[in-house]
């Protein structure tokens, strides 16, 4: 068998061109959406993300700040940097760039945030509004993977979804958001004994580890849906998912790739929980 490739560039694409319309009506209204991004720290991976989500904002017209500081600075400043976006009026969306240098508590910095700017999702009290059933903003990539399953017209009822990797960002409210749709939910960790066992079950299997190609063709059901999650750079510069793309595309019935997969629809759901942020002041 050779799977679909799920396109998520072309997806994230189309969505995009669905919210040219939302963004018209905001201007008429005088409302720019506008999104700030707090970047600590030299980690070049985090700056590729953070670039890419500006050029993504400044393109279509949208405000977008970023706001680097140098990995030594304090909690207390970070906080202090926090607290007066918060204040900001005309600033619908505060992102907190992750993983924060080790000396800063990432959840108090992120339950600093105020709630309604917190498009990432993260704040403990959108993390609990998520669990009950009535989100305030979806976190953007499990928000990208279930459009993509959506796109891809998965029938998520009663099925086996595997969820490989456990994190707050990407797992855990993947896991809710399946749920939610019906799915069967196993969340695997790096404790877990006998991954395969779990993985070969699974009818959607998610990875999200951050470990290159972990996940081989030998541990995917036939004709399971594939989302990899993961992005690692490689010594060579190349891109390498959680997952062995060349083993598992011969077994899956649909898979994502990477590059091209993912990463796209991440930044998109970023656009849509800024524009919603945007629009909620309207009302
Ligand atoms: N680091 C990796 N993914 C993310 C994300 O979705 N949001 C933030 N803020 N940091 C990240």
């Amino acid at each position: 068998m050779s799977a679909a490739i799920i396109d998520g560039k072309a997806l994230a694409n189309s969505i995009k061109q669905n919210l040219s319309e939302r963004i018209q009506h905001l201007k008429a209204n005088h409302i720019t959406p506008a999104l700030t991004v707090i970047l600590v720290g030299d980690d070049p991976a985090s700056a590729v993300y953070v670039n890419s989500k500006h050029n993504t904002f400044t393109s279509l017209g949208l405000k977008s700040e970023v706001l680097r500081f140098p990995a030594e600075i304090t909690q207390e400043q970070l906080l202090t940097e926090i607290r007066k976006l918060n204040q900001q009026k005309d600033l619908h969306g505060i992102l907190v760039q992750l993983p924060l240098p080790k000396h800063i508590d990432t959840n108090t910095v992120i339950d600093t945030i105020a709630p309604e700017k917190d498009v990432d999702g993260f704040h403990v009290s959108n993390a609990g509004s998520l669990m009950t059933g009535n989100p305030r903003f979806i976190p953007c990539t499990p928000y990208g993977v279930m459009k993509m399953l959506e796109a891809q017209k998965v029938n998520l009822r009663g099925a086996e979804a595997v969820i490989v990797g456990a994190s707050n960002i990407v797992g855990k409210p993947m896991a809710l958001l399946l749920q939610k749709e019906g799915a069967t939910v196993t969340i695997c960790n790096s404790k877990t004994r006998d991954l395969a066992a779990h993985t070969k079950r699974a009818d959607i299997l998610v990875v999200a580890t951050g470990r290159a190609e972990m996940i081989t063709g030998d541990m995917i059901k036939p004709g399971a849906v594939v989302i990899d999650v993961g992005i690692n750079r490689m010594a060579d510069g190349k891109l390498k998912g959680d997952v062995e793309f060349s083993s598992a595309s011969e077994v899956a019935s649909a898979i994502t790739p990477v590059p091209g997969g993912v990463g796209p629809m991440t930044i998109v759901m970023l656009l849509v929980n800024t524009i919603e942020s945007a629009e909620r002041s309207l009302k």
